[in-house]
């Protein structure tokens, strides 16, 4: 179900979940993916794509450039043999913040690039200084006019030359726009203080495989040799982690034994850390999974669920405890026993969901960027209104765990990020439906 901003979500609370949900593939690593698509003179293919509205806004935006798509199932055909450097259009830069992440591509491939600026969102300003800053570093020329980036090579370089950036914050699009970009420039490029999140990992072994020579992804130094020309890859995406540790709260929050299929854990060791803090056990099992970049095995994970006790949480980069957990852990920590605080230290504004979550009658306090919680024996259904993707996340598991009846308001932002949440949730027996106001 896309782009549905009237329908509501029903959320009947208090039963109990079990069986199995299979985790979808990496939203965030997707995007960036379709983007770097743009690097190879070919077609490209992923797989394990997962159907979102953040998905298909990306590939309105490549198809704005000349790129061909098809999508079967959870396969995207890329075909990017011709793009031209048209603008990408305003409107579906403006929603989709992570389109982005093509300046990269179309200037380390055709010297030039125009995009208009992604702006805020509901989380915060969102600026891309870094990624402007990286690019500058390696020889282009940028300028902001009338809210598009102009980037262009300077004089008659026929590449962008390779360079040494410093990044004052670990930013995982910054990272991701400076590495695609040296992919293809003329010498190396080192990023220092460059992001770690499994997703950049994700992005030099795709683009290593399409014959880029990337190495320290995963660390906080990347260096890049700058090769001619890259060529056609098949590739799959992997799971995401965010929707996996959202199934995880969903089994912790109502005290429910679930698996999860098609995970890597190391992708989640802060998640479960914290997990195991509160109370819950998480069991890591083989499965006959597929294989992702680098050679890595999925594995499937169990939920034992515990007595819940409060703990505090400090959002950080990776490998520190995840921005996009934030939300879903606050309406966990609020039916936890005892008292726990969490700092929100990425994002200036991603406590939003605390007011909704007031209106369910917990206990939270918000002083500054952190939420200080009291943990209540029980919270009520109420109608809610979602601000952000993970806030929207936060509320649903909320009505899990609730007395009665929640209605999630502002489904546009759950359908950006989260594959059929729905249609997996009730296959492990939760009793929620999308109700589509008549007439809509
Ligand atoms: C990516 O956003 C993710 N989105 C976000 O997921 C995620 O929350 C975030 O990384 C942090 O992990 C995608 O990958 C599509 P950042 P990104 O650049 O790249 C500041 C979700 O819910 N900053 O690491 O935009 C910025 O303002 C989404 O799936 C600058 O100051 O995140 C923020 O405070 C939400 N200048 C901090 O860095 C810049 O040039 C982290 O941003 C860039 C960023």
């Amino acid at each position: 179900m896309l782009e549905d901003s009237q329908a509501v979500l029903e959320i009947w609370g208090r039963s109990s979940l079990s069986g199995n949900v299979q985790i979808s593939g990496a939203k965030n690593s997707a995007l960036v993916l379709m983007a770097g698509s743009i690097l190879c003179p070919g077609k490209c293919t992923l797989r394990n794509v997962p159907n979102l509205v953040d998905i298909k806004r990306m590939g309105q935006i490549l198809e704005a450039l000349g790129v061909k798509l098809k999508r079967q199932d959870d396969v995207i055909e890329i075909d990017a043999t011709k793009i031209n450097p048209t603008e990408a259009p305003y409107d579906v830069v403006s929603q989709l913040r992570a389109s982005f992440f093509v300046i990269g591509p179309l200037l380390t491939r055709l010297g030039t690039a125009r995009v208009p600026l992604p702006g805020g969102c509901a989380i915060g300003a969102r600026p891309v200084d870094l990624h402007v800053r990286g690019l500058q570093a390696m020889g282009a020329s940028v300028s902001i006019e009338d809210g598009v980036v102009h980037a262009n090579l300077v004089g008659n370089k026929q590449r962008l030359q390779g360079g040494k950036i410093y990044l004052d914050y670990p930013s995982v699009g910054a990272t991701e726009t400076i590495l695609m970009a040296a992919t293809l420039a003329k010498g190396e490029t080192k990023i220092e203080n460059a992001a770690q999140e499994p997703e950049i990992v994700d992005l030099a072994n795709f683009c290593n495989q399409m014959g880029a020579k990337v190495t320290g992804a995963g660390t906080n130094t990347i260096t890049i040799q700058g090769v001619q020309e890259l060529s056609s890859i098949e590739y799959n995406v992997i799971p995401d982690r965010i929707e996996a540790g959202t199934f995880l709260v969903a089994g912790a929050i109502t005290k429910s034994e679930i698996t999860l299929s098609s995970v890597i854990p190391e992708h989640l060791a802060p998640v479960i850390a914290k997990l195991n803090e509160i109370g819950c056990q998480i069991v890591i099992e083989d499965e006959a999974g597929k294989t992702f970049g680098g050679d890595i095995q999925s594995k499937r994970l169990r939920i034992v669920p515990g007595e819940l006790c409060g703990t505090d949480i400090e959002t950080l980069p990776y490998p520190g405890f995840p921005t996009d957990m934030q939300a879903q852990f606050t309406a966990l920590l609020s039916i936890s026993k005892g008292n726990s605080v969490i700092s929100e230290t990425v994002f200036e504004n991603r406590l939003r969901h605390v007011a909704e979550l007031q209106r369910m009658g917990t206990n939270i306090r918000v002083k500054g960027n952190h939420a200080i919680v009291q943990g209540v024996a029980m919270i009520s259904g109420a109608p809610v209104m979602a601000t952000d993707l993970r806030a929207s996340a936060a509320l649903v598991l909320a009505g899990l765990a609730a007395e009665g009846k929640t209605t999630v308001h502002g489904l546009q932002h759950l359908d950006r990020g989260y594959e059929d949440l729905e249609s997996k949730l009730r296959g492990l027996g939760a009793k929620l439906e999308r109700i589509i106001p008549e007439g809509t």
